[in-house]
């Protein structure tokens, strides 16, 4: 088949989140099955020094203005990927957000990182059989699919594929928006992830926990009657994981790799980790985290579990991420207060991610709602216990202890007694190091598959083709 994978982020090229990882995994699972996939990506202001030999112009109109961008080609790791070049849309350090506030102008840019795409592939004759749109950056390509194929007949036979990685997202706008981004006028708001929703053939989630969750309220931030309309075209297919990307045993970011039965090197990763982030050497388990700092990841009630547990524990906690000011600076209070027993690392670092993952005995992942979650699927295979809320894909790919197949602990209410509750599960699960282990050694062993998830999207692609 060929597919136009429309994506806003692309591991190795630009991330804020797993959404790079997922495109990323999918395309090379699709391209390695034989399929003819082009990415199309903003070329924002990080990936502005790429230098690209090959590249063509396109014009375009949106709304009453008209514009010129470029489209610049290159190749990621066997992979053809053009990027949009626009200085004035795209041309900013960070994708969404000047790292506080979403660009004013978000809808308009990404508006037009659509309608760059059609028409890019217009003027090259390139017509795809599937168009895969990600996110509500690229909802409108199904949108303005469906305006071109009432045009003429060059799309006729290009199907559009929507693939929500976070319903929370959902870029609602003014109505006086509509005649810019060419939507049809109407009172209502105009809600981008809604117009994806509704142009594409067929839909999915990255799991199907997550799926089911959003047929209804409040899981589905107001759009619970829209997918249950969308019911039959609406799947969950779970993400897989880039072994060759996460794997402890030819990791190059860790300072020893290691594999299961063989946990010498993960010992000398969590001693590294220590020493670096201030963490005396004792006999006690440290808990880590490598996380968006958002409300979505359960940080309005970590940080008071963690104020409640830490006094009572000799165990360690470091914490890595970047986001909402008003935790990121409540979690340097708190590593402040408990010095010597928590770090928090305010940063995006990819090698220290890794290090992370493969140095703590378990990850925490109190989110609130999770489509997916990918960290507790590389935690896994780290050998670095989950310890997940019962929610969405977190529930679908950790079995909850003390289940006789368990590979990691589940705890249900977002509340921090629940959270401080599973704390000293962990903490009393530490000390039986049998126990303990024998999770390690299942979580370990556990495989999700790109190429699985691949025949998904397959599946996907032939349902959405075969409709008129
Ligand atoms: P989400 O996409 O909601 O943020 P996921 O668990 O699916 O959650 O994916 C998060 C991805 O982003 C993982 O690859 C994780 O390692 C990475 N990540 C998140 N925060 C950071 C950070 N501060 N530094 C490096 N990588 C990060
Ligand atoms: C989103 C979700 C996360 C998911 C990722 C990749 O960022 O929050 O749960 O794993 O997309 O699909």
């Amino acid at each position: 088949m060929r597919i136009l994978m429309l994506c806003s982020e692309y591991e190795g090229l630009i991330k804020t989140g797993g959404l790079a990882d997922a495109c990323r995994g999918l395309t090379k699972a699709l391209v390695e099955a034989g399929h003819q996939v082009l990415v199309l990506l903003p070329k924002y202001g990080s990936l502005y020094e790429l230098t690209t030999h090959d590249w063509q112009s396109v014009y375009l109109t949106l709304g009453d203005r008209s514009f010129g961008c470029a489209v610049r080609h290159l190749e990621k790791d066997g992979v053809a990927v053009g990027l949009i070049e626009h200085h004035e849309f795209f041309q900013r350090l960070r994708p969404y957000d000047d790292g506080e506030h979403g660009y004013a102008d978000n809808p308009l840019r990404f508006a037009f990182f659509c309608k760059a795409a059609l028409t890019w592939c217009r003027e090259q004759g390139f017509c795809p059989d599937i168009i895969h749109g990600h996110d509500w950056q690229t909802a409108l390509a199904g949108v303005y699919l469906r305006q071109e194929q009432a045009q003429d007949d060059f799309f006729a036979n290009s199907r559009f594929v929507f693939t929500i990685h976070n319903g929370a997202y959902q870029e609602v706008v003014a109505a006086s928006w509509a005649s810019q981004l060419e939507l049809s006028v109407s009172a209502e708001p105009v809600n981008l992830l809604q117009q994806g929703i509704r142009s594409a053939a067929k839909l999915n989630t990255v799991s199907r926990g997550y799926r089911d969750e959003l047929l209804s309220e409040p899981a589905a931030n107001g759009l619970a009657t829209l997918y249950q309309q969308r019911q039959t075209d609406f799947s969950g297919i779970l993400n897989g994981c880039d072994y060759g990307l996460w794997h402890p045993a030819e990791d190059p970011h860790l300072v020893a790799n290691y594999d299961w039965p063989d946990l010498i090197g993960k010992a000398a990763c969590k001693t590294w980790l220590r020493q670096h982030h201030q963490l005396p050497e004792k006999p006690v388990p440290l808990y880590v985290a490598v996380s968006r700092i958002t409300g979505q990841k359960g940080f309005d009630y970590l940080l008071p579990a963690l104020e409640q547990w830490l006094p009572t524990t000799d165990s360690q906690v470091l914490i890595m991420g970047t986001g909402e000011r008003h935790f990121t600076a409540a979690l340097f209070a708190l590593a402040a207060r408990f010095k010597g027993q928590m770090s928090f690392v305010m940063g995006f670092d990819e090698a220290m991610a890794h290090k992370i993952e493969a140095g703590g005995d378990f990850f925490l992942m109190p989110s609130l709602f999770e489509p997916c979650g990918l960290n507790q699927i590389y935690s896994l295979r780290y050998g670095t216990l989950p310890i997940v809320r019962a929610t969405g894909g977190l529930k679908d790919t950790v079995v909850p202890y003390p289940e006789p197949d368990c590979t990691g602990l589940h705890f249900g209410p977002a509340t921090a007694v629940a959270l401080v509750q599973a704390l000293q599960q962990a903490d009393a699960l530490y000390q039986d190091q049998p126990a303990y282990l024998a999770m390690q050694q299942r979580g370990m062993a556990q495989l999700f598959s790109w190429q699985q998830a691949r025949e998904q999207y397959e599946a996907l692609y032939r349902a959405a083709l075969a409709e008129n």
